[in-house]
């Protein structure tokens, strides 16, 4: 395939290498002309392993050149890719000047050129870039996105050290575009990549990049903290921290990892505030693990914001104890939700098939007549009943009797939902996702 590539950074040059190396025709561009006399004398701009020989490789087999004329490299390919740089200003956000500087050029280049293009962003941009990219390109080109062109998101996941193996070797291959034409072309672009390629919205490709770099963060962070606490204590870190990793159920897994209400249970908020405790007394800082339970509070204040953004006061919520399955309620972040909604003199009626027949006779009857009389006071017998009462129904967890009963909810009630019943549901009409 003829593929232009605009900046010839880290990315970029790279990517011109281990295109060309599969035997695609490439150009480079960049408004570097040092970096462009470098490539094409068979050079690299940067270091990288192995760079140097591909390139040279390239430029000898005539695959590879590269120039500052963007007319050319427009008209001479029918892919592009965007890896210029996007840096941090000052404030932390990102700048995005140089994409649409080059979204500009592409745009003016574009209009006179009668096949159809495509482009995608391989830099990391938020949520949003492709669209704003779109309007550029169409302003300046004259062109319809879909019609003439296409462009959308395909972030990279190259490491420096080991980019050219990361290549041919990423996690996945992710393409974020609306067109399905240019998504077919990308298609055949990657078909020698040994990964898994996943097709998405834009927004969610643009946004998997920070998702993946941020929770790197956190792993790193959070390593860290565990082994200052351990080193305080006289206990090895890598050794906990290797155990730790070794765990594929729970820990390095998809577990936990789906957006959704706050956590709680028996034992995840009293043992966050056993740790912090204890690095306190040590006089270790541990900021990340700090922020759990703060972070955890906002969740069921996002909860309740929601249930208030509807303005009705006739609350049903259907799902009480912390999970399915369950009838434990001690630090259900539900009951906090419920006891802020009868502060707030809301009607509110419950339905929680496990409580209501520990009410009856489980081990937590004394809990649940004792200690929250005011919660037990408002469960119903049936789902049915408080969806026939409430305005408003919240889905407190995943059990399968909501599921059923999720179709018959009439079109004038709202619901909430904190738990993501259903994995395809969107917010839209009458139902409202928290994180979706
Ligand atoms: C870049 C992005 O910063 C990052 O968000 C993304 O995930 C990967 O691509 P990198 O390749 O390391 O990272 O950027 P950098 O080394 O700064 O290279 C950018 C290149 O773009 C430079 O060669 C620069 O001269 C060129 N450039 C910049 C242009 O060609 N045109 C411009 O308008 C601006």
């Amino acid at each position: 395939m003829k593929i232009s590539i605009f900046g010839l950074g880290y990315v970029g040059a790279v990517s011109c290498a281990c295109f060309a190396k599969e035997g695609h025709q490439i150009i480079g561009v960049d408004v570097n002309e040092h970096k462009v006399d470098l490539i094409n004398k068979g050079k690299s701009p940067i270091v990288e392993k192995d760079l140097d020989e591909f390139i040279a490789e390239g430029n000898k087999k005539s695959l590879l050149k590269a120039t500052t004329d963007v007319d050319y490299a427009i008209n001479n390919s029918e892919i592009s890719i965007i890896c210029v740089g996007t840096p941090s200003q000052i404030n932390g956000n990102i700048d995005l000047s140089y994409i649409y500087k080059v979204c500009v050029q592409i745009g003016e280049a574009l209009k006179t050129k009668n096949e159809y293009h495509t482009i995608v962003i391989r830099s990391t941009v938020v949520p949003g870039t492709v669209k704003q990219c779109i309007d550029i390109i169409e302003d300046n080109s004259g062109k319809k996105h879909i019609e003439s062109f296409g462009l959308g998101s395909n972030p990279e996941f190259l490491r420096e050290g080991t980019a050219i193996y990361d290549f041919w070797n990423p996690p996945y291959t992710i393409i974020g575009i609306e067109s399905e034409k240019s998504k077919n072309m990308l298609k055949e672009l990657y078909k020698s990549i040994n990964a898994p390629l996943y097709t998405l919205k834009p927004e969610e490709s643009e946004m998997i990049k920070y998702a993946n770099n941020n929770f790197h963060a956190v792993k790193i962070t959070f390593a860290n903290e565990i082994g200052n606490i351990c080193k305080e204590l006289g206990v090895d870190g890598h050794v906990v921290m290797d155990i730790v990793a070794k765990d594929k159920k729970l820990n390095l897994s998809n577990y936990y990892m789906k957006p959704g209400f706050a956590f709680g249970g028996s034992c995840l908020p009293k043992d966050v505030r056993g740790l912090n405790y204890r690095a306190k007394i040590l006089d270790v800082k541990t900021p990340l693990l700090n922020s759990l339970i703060d972070s955890n509070e906002i969740q069921i204040q996002r909860g309740l914001q929601l249930i208030y953004n509807t303005g009705k006061r006739k609350i049903g919520i259907l799902g009480f104890a912390f999970k399915a399955g369950t009838d434990d309620l001690r630090e259900s972040p539900m009951i906090t939700l419920i006891e802020t909604l009868i502060g707030k003199g809301f009607n509110v009626s419950l339905y929680d098939a496990n409580v209501l027949l520990s009410k009856l006779m489980g081990k937590n009857k004394d809990f649940i007549i004792g200690r929250i009389p005011h919660i037990s006071r408002l469960l119903k017998a049936g789902a049915e009943q408080v969806v026939e009462e409430a305005e408003v129904i919240v889905l407190g967890n995943k059990s399968e009797e909501f599921k059923e009963i999720l179709p018959h909810i009439p079109k004038d009630k709202t619901i909430i939902d904190l738990v993501r019943i259903e994995k395809n549901k969107q917010t839209g009409e009458n139902y409202v996702g928290i994180c979706w």
